[in-house]
């Protein structure tokens, strides 16, 4: 159930849409213009609000729209009525961050299922920007870290592990802006990183596991690496997922090691395992979203198969490619493949 706000300066619009979300258990209020519309907002919360693009003034909905995402702390998601074929707003209006639209008076269109079945949608993605949004507050409570001692009283082991749970904390926040900004998703920025930076990153954000797992770590990139143009975060994302797919595959005592080099105007960012390796039968579903050989066990959370699909799709979004070779019995190498920074003097 969501708390809907349809504002339509057409009467009967309004009460098909009341009559329509009901119906789904949304609850619903309605506003007849712009600043009824903008009152309700100011005085309650909405999960999503359905307006009219054209009421009192030709941008009535866009002006209902800025005043939402004016303050982000709402989260409110909305979604925008236009009539059919003059929608010239609308990239504006997805660009200041309307969740949809949905044009009016579509021939043989059942436009209120329409707006229904965007309600939900809309309604869902609220609900998970709610949860980043937490989440990110949550991770915040770890920033104290910063406040640790000069940290001379800890020995070296134990200033290397809070050091670890830094890197972790840094990635995880990072991850929640990334999800917030790309829920709608966009082309990612790509900059410039030194190719040992990020394997030195994708290390300590994989020691923790390799060390419950008791598989060691190895990390070792050729001198004089150029630097890459990537997303960072996804990057680190990418070959950290490759990184946990090793340390599952490995037996303790085994040895999972991250390499970088460069080949052809491109870094090579290798993850090699000598563990379990993989059958053609696996290899041929390797890439498909939810392929996963891993079962819930043992409190272990098992696999959900997005990892290796969700990292393809990254490293393509970068210009560059992951692939794979392995032997059932012997072991996997995955590389990811990125394109050098041009820019690069080093390079
Ligand atoms: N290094 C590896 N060695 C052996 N098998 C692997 C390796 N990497 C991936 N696989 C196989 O590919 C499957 C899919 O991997 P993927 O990362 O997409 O999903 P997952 O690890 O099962 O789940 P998650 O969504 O948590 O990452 C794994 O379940 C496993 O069978
Ligand atoms: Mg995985």
């Amino acid at each position: 159930m969501a708390k809907v706000l349809v504002a339509d300066d057409n009467k009967s619009v309004r009460e098909a849409c009341q009559v329509h979300l009901s119906r789904e258990g949304h609850l619903v209020r309605v506003a007849e213009g712009e600043s009824a519309a903008i009152a309700l907002v100011d005085g309650e919360q909405f999960d999503v609000v359905v307006v009219d693009l054209w009421m009192e003034r030709p941008e009535s909905g866009m002006h209902v729209l800025e005043h939402i995402k004016r303050q982000p702390a709402l989260l409110t998601e909305v979604i925008i009525l236009t009539a059919y074929g003059t929608m010239p707003n609308l990239a504006r209006a997805l660009e200041l961050g309307a969740y949809s639209y949905v044009p009016k008076n579509v021939p043989d269109v059942d436009e209120y299922s329409v707006i229904a079945a965007k309600v939900a949608e809309a309604a869902a993605q609220k609900a998970r920007r709610g949860i980043l949004h937490d989440m990110a507050n949550v991770l915040m409570g770890f920033g104290a870290i910063e406040l640790f001692p000069d940290q001379t009283s800890l020995s070296a082991e134990q200033r290397a592990f809070l050091t670890r749970v830094k890197h972790s904390v840094v990635a995880a926040q990072e991850l929640c802006r990334m999800a917030t900004t790309q829920l709608r998703s966009g082309t990612p920025q790509l900059r410039e990183l030194a190719s040992a930076d990020l394997a030195e990153q994708v290390h300590a954000l994989s020691a923790g596991i390799a060390q419950m797992k008791g598989v060691r770590l190895a990390t070792s990139v050729s001198a004089n690496l150029p630097s890459v143009l990537v997303h960072e975060a996804m990057a680190a994302r990418i070959l950290v997922n490759l990184v946990v797919n090793a340390i599952d595959a490995s037996l303790p005592g085994m040895t999972v090691e991250i390499g970088a080099t460069e080949c052809s105007g491109n870094v090579l960012f290798a993850v090699k395992d000598t563990g379990t390796g993989m059958s053609d039968e696996v290899l041929a579903h390797l890439w498909e979203p939810g392929f996963t050989t891993k079962s819930r066990d043992s409190g272990r959370l098992g696999g959900s198969g997005i990892g290796l699909h969700t990292a393809r799709e990254m490293a393509r979004q970068m210009n560059g490619d992951i692939e794979v070779d392995s032997q059932a019995g012997e072991g996997s190498t995955f590389v990811l493949r990125v394109p050098v920074d041009r820019d690069d003097s080093t390079a």
